[in-house]
């Protein structure tokens, strides 16, 4: 990048940075989605949509985008190859019509979270692809005309910027990419479909792979409509004109640009915590450059900013990674953090 525009992004980071975090005018009996201009979604699981919870309270009144964090995934969906288990995915879907709210879809073909069944299956190529397009067909099928958007595509790339050997590259061959988007538009064509990844604003080497391949499905008409960045980043990581950056190249392709599940680590190192107001701060600050960048993404490719979670207290981050951390909006006691506060005035 040009020095010229480092100095531009360093200028931004201090400006936005000084630019106190004040509480006083946020409160969160006031809505996110209210204020912007994009849509503003959550991941929840069953558990959110209990009635009387505080959960089920901050869900309706801040976000109008819902992810299933969890039950739209192959294992939940899809558990023996001639069952579908539509119940919980059915509770979501109907919950957000109630509300008014869009559901993403995520995912339909991925290499985690597979039924056992489909990752012991045996069979020729063409056994192979009668299942994957059984899979995705299905499940596009059951949801046509609820489902606004798929993850058609989760996670196919490696750090390195080479295709992942899932077993979808094994038995079917690197075709199963394409594949999955024409076999999804032709279950449920006015779906809005989605690759998504982690690490493409962090990692440049994957970033230029995941250009190329979307650009190549444009050249040939394969239906794509967007990228979801998964933003599963921290306070030190992705630097700020990395952000400004790959926001840029990716909306350079004209497609629709989602944060699809955005948390912000204040303890990628994991190291022992003490949680301080300065920490919280650099959190807050970390929120209010992505909303910056988000928002000079012309308006029609801004699909919207969905976060992974709405309480620390249910973050997949300190289970999966096995540390402490604070990576969402609210905290343990379902409080508005500084991070909150924030990203509601940068709106
Ligand atoms: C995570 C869920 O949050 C966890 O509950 C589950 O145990 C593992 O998967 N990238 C993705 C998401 O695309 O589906 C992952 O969700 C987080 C990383």
């Amino acid at each position: 990048m040009k020095h010229s525009f480092k100095f531009f992004f360093l200028f931004l980071t201090v400006i936005l940075s000084c630019k106190k975090t004040e509480t006083k005018d946020c409160d969160d009996s006031l809505s996110l989605y209210s204020k912007a201009e994009f849509p503003i979604g959550v991941a929840i699981e069953p558990y959110d949509l209990l009635a009387g919870t505080r959960n089920l309270e901050i869900v309706s009144r801040q976000f109008n985008s819902i992810t299933a964090e969890n039950v739209f995934k192959p294992n939940n969906l899809h558990p023996s190859q001639n069952t579908f288990n539509w119940t919980e995915a059915d509770e979501m879907v109907n919950f957000a019509i109630a509300e008014s709210k869009r559901i993403h879809g995520h995912t339909l073909i991925w290499h985690n979270q597979l039924p056992p069944w489909m990752n012991s299956f045996e069979g020729s190529t063409g056994d192979w692809e009668q299942i994957f397009k059984d899979h995705i067909q299905s499940i596009c099928h059951h949801f046509k005309g609820k489902i606004s958007s798929w993850d058609v595509i989760n996670e196919a790339f490696t750090d390195d910027g080479n295709l992942r050997n899932t077993i979808w590259k094994q038995n079917i061959g690197a075709s199963y990419l394409e594949k999955a988007f024409l076999y999804a538009h032709e279950a449920d064509p006015s779906a809005l479909l989605f690759y998504n990844d982690y690490d493409l604003v962090l990692n440049e080497k994957k970033r230029r792979a995941v250009i190329q391949f979307i650009k190549k499905l444009q050249q040939r008409n394969i239906p794509i409509h967007g990228i979801g960045l998964q933003m599963h980043i921290s306070i030190i990581h992705p630097d700020n004109s990395s952000i400004a950056e790959a926001f840029q190249e990716f909306s350079e392709l004209g497609i629709k640009i989602h944060l699809s599940e955005l948390d912000i680590s204040i303890n990628p190192l994991s190291k022992s915590l003490n949680l301080t107001d300065e920490l919280l701060e650099k959190q807050a600050n970390k929120m209010a450059i992505v909303s910056y960048h988000y928002q000079q993404i012309p308006k029609s490719l801004r699909y919207g900013i969905s976060f992974w979670g709405h309480s620390d207290a249910h973050s997949w981050i300190r289970s999966f990674f096995n540390r402490e951390d604070y990576p969402l909006l609210f905290d343990d006691n379902y409080e508005a953090k500084p991070v909150y506060c924030k990203f509601y005035e940068s709106l």
